[in-house]
């Protein structure tokens, strides 16, 4: 499973990389203005710390043709630039359109098996189901996307399925397991997954046996 990082932080994408975990980066609106900082700026940047790997920008506009007229605008910023599309009617005659054109996309805003058809009917590059937001009003979001994966493998379909709205280790590993090709992560959720008590003891043990060797 392709890890991507969900932030605009470029601070958290330097570490996650340091770390060996980034394949992709996934920003949103909400992120951008988080990161107090201007949209094609902070975009450039990523893109230059992450080559070769798609880096997601999301379009604002709710019209096709804006839309359309946004991502091409995006897709020049940088040559990783995946853009980000919501998932509604314009929003698929978007994707038809930027496909077409050798753009790459990502549908964002999944909450049902049928949207991911649809979306990758229309030829979405990637589709992102939102787990943790599904979970947050009592519906079971992992149950989705493994109806998602099954539908797409059904029919052969390539759009990739990358999980997103992910808020724990969990939420990785039930991902991982019912086969997802990307899930993004904030950055707290990569570090949350590194540790384990039984570590931490097993290391002030291995360090304790060893001290106590040396005074021998
Ligand atoms: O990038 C979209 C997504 O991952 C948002 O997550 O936690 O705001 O639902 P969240």
């Amino acid at each position: 499973m392709k890890f991507f990082i969900d932030t605009a932080d470029v601070n958290e994408i330097k570490a996650a990389n340091e770390r060996g975990w980034v394949d992709g980066v996934t920003t949103n609106p909400s992120l951008i203005a988080k990161s107090g900082r201007n949209f094609e700026e902070v975009i450039k940047e990523i893109c230059k710390l992450t080559p070769g790997k798609p880096v997601s920008a999301e379009v604002i506009s709710l019209k096709a043709d804006e839309m359309v007229k946004e991502g091409v605008a995006l897709a020049k910023w940088a040559d990783n630039v995946v853009v980000k599309i919501p998932m509604c009617e314009d929003g698929m005659i978007a994707v038809k359109k930027l496909t077409a054109e050798g753009i790459k996309t990502n549908v964002t805003l999944v909450f049902s098996v049928m949207q991911a058809l649809l979306a990758a009917k229309a030829g979405a590059t990637m589709v992102s189901p939102f787990v943790g937001r599904l979970d947050d009003v009592g519906s079971d979001g992992m149950l989705m996307v493994n109806e998602v994966i099954q539908v797409y493998r059904n029919y052969d379909f390539a759009t990739e399925v990358l999980v997103a709205s992910v808020r724990s280790p969990m939420h990785l590993q039930q991902a991982a397991l019912v086969g997802a090709d990307i899930a993004t992560i904030p950055y707290k959720v990569m570090q949350g997954m590194t540790g384990h008590p039984l570590t931490t003891k097993g290391i002030e043990m291995f360090l304790s046996d060893w001290n106590k060797a040396q005074t021998k």
